[in-house]
């Protein structure tokens, strides 16, 4: 893994330099010779660089290379932290680099602030997954392996990255959850690796089969019931309040380690995908790890409902009814529509149990979604507008952009059943509200509660700066802010 320094000593000659603009400012660095300076000065008028957004300047001094990245007028913290990602990218033949944290004109943030989410942008752009390559070419993986911050008080400066280097190792940590393909992440292997987070001071709490009948997960258990994987749920808590009893939040997440659709079984196209259907669960244990790495002072539990949904001679069948650990029965129409009935036990569990006030899940829910809002933002579902609002606002400025969808009694009625208190499908149309009215039912009164459907954003589509090929682990940057904002 590239390795991130924060150093205000001298750093080597040799060392491809960079450098960050504004548009339209001067080209002068304090860490720059005069020759170095007129050259710069030369290139940028033969290539009319002006310091636009995400454009570069490069050229080669005596002294190496000298990168000169463009920022456009006011550039923000997502945009140093999308520099950051782009440079992982880019310096791909260069083994060491160095980034001369210098005040950027019309940038206000400060040089500490600057530095810190380069260097988050680099640990994000520069993730791979690549574990599974036996044979490594050498011209396809990049050189980089350290970067230097050349800051002017770097004790400070690193003591500050805790933040965001535990934010970036947890989101590394959950694409790397994602990627994994079905036959590896299995129900089980994902909880125990999640037991293993245990010495990071989380406290896990791993529910078998057994114990998943004895609490009655009825609905979690009629989607793992074609599978030979046996199921699991996870609890995890983290207590970084001792002086409140109580849970501040929770977080409920889809662990579905494949979705095959069961008897209603999907096309064969893109199925390789639903290997990623555990994303919600990645998202909410990555955001237990970044809290326990961060010593946030907030009371969080955590639930992942992790099963298999596969057709065999044990699966339910369609016209299925089943009663929930609520007690309402639940007909089940489509058995492709399995995360909202694994979801509907762990929420009811997480406020029966814990009697949180404040919920929040996470899933790659519905394809309507997706359809309706691309990869531009995961839709966002509540019962309650100033959570909505608190979300919104944590997805702006982390990056991961939320756009509200309706739920209420219209998309509501769509799911009562003929002959049970619902049906797990509505109509052909607004998939993603009956999917989340479909919730909202296991969602007990005086409770708040949002729904993130992350189907359309849990892939990298376009060529993001900071995602790579495959999962994007979307969620876990909003929900740290989110929490962080509390
Ligand atoms: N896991 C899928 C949703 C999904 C689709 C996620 C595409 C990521 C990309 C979910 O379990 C599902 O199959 N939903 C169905 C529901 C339908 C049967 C009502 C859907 O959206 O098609
Ligand atoms: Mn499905
Ligand atoms: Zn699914």
């Amino acid at each position: 893994m590239l390795e991130i320094i924060f150093t205000n000593e001298r750093i080597s000659s040799k060392t491809t330099k960079i450098f960050a603009v504004s548009e339209n400012s001067r080209l002068t660095f304090e860490a720059l010779s005069k020759d170095e300076i007129n050259l710069l000065k030369k290139a940028a008028q033969q290539y009319e660089f002006t310091g636009k957004k995400d454009t570069f300047l490069e050229v080669f001094g005596s002294g190496g290379k000298i990168i000169i990245a463009g920022m456009g007028e006011k550039p923000e913290a997502l945009d140093l932290q999308n520099l950051g990602g782009r440079l992982a990218k880019k310096l791909f033949k260069d083994t060491s680099a160095c980034f001369y944290v210098e005040e950027i004109k019309g940038c206000r943030l400060s040089l500490e602030e600057i530095a810190h989410n380069v260097a988050f942008g680099m640990m994000l752009g520069s993730y791979r997954f690549d574990k599974y390559f036996t044979k490594k070419k050498q011209n396809e993986y990049p050189a980089l392996e350290q970067i230097i911050f050349k800051v002017k008080n770097s004790a400070d400066v690193n003591e500050n990255f805790k933040d965001f280097a535990a934010l970036g190792n947890a989101v590394r940590y959950g694409r790397d959850l994602c990627n994994e393909p079905a036959n590896t992440l299995t129900p089980d292997v994902f909880a125990a690796d999640i037991k293993r987070l245990e010495y990071l001071g989380l406290e896990v709490e791993v529910l078998d089969k057994e114990s998943l009948k004895e609490k009655e997960f009825n609905l979690l258990l009629s989607v793992a019931q074609g599978s030979i994987k046996e199921p699991k749920a996870v609890i995890i808590k983290w207590k970084g309040n001792p002086d409140n009893k109580e849970y501040d939040l929770a977080l409920v997440g889809k662990g579905v380690t494949f979705d095959a659709g069961g008897i209603s079984i999907k096309p064969a196209g893109g199925m390789e995908d639903m290997k990623q259907d555990m994303t919600g669960a990645a998202v909410v244990v990555a955001s237990m790890k970044a809290l326990a790495l961060q010593c946030a002072s907030v009371n969080v539990v955590g639930i992942v409902g992790l099963v298999e949904n596969m057709p065999s001679g044990s699966a339910t069948h369609p016209g299925d009814v089943v009663t929930s650990m609520s007690g309402q029965t639940v007909e089940i129409i489509n058995t492709d529509a399995e995360g909202r009935l694994v979801l509907g036990d762990c929420l009811w569990y997480v406020q029966d149990k814990y009697g949180v006030k404040e919920v929040i899940d996470i899933a790659t829910l519905t394809g309507a979604t997706m359809r309706a809002l691309g990869s531009e933002y995961a839709g966002l579902f509540a019962n309650d507008d100033k959570l909505a609002q608190k979300l919104i606002a944590a997805g702006e400025e982390s990056g991961e952009r939320l756009w509200r969808l309706p739920i209420g009694e219209g998309y509501n009625k769509m799911i009562n059943s003929d002959i049970a208190d619902m049906k797990n499908i509505g109509g052909a149309n607004a998939g993603g509200s009956t999917a989340a009215c479909f919730l909202q039912r296991f969602i007990k009164d005086g409770v708040s509660w949002a729904h993130l459907d992350i189907a359309g954003v849990d892939k990298e589509t376009k060529g993001n700066a900071l995602n790579s090929k495959g999962a994007t682990a979307f969620g876990i940057r909003l929900l740290n802010k989110f929490m962080q904002n509390k």
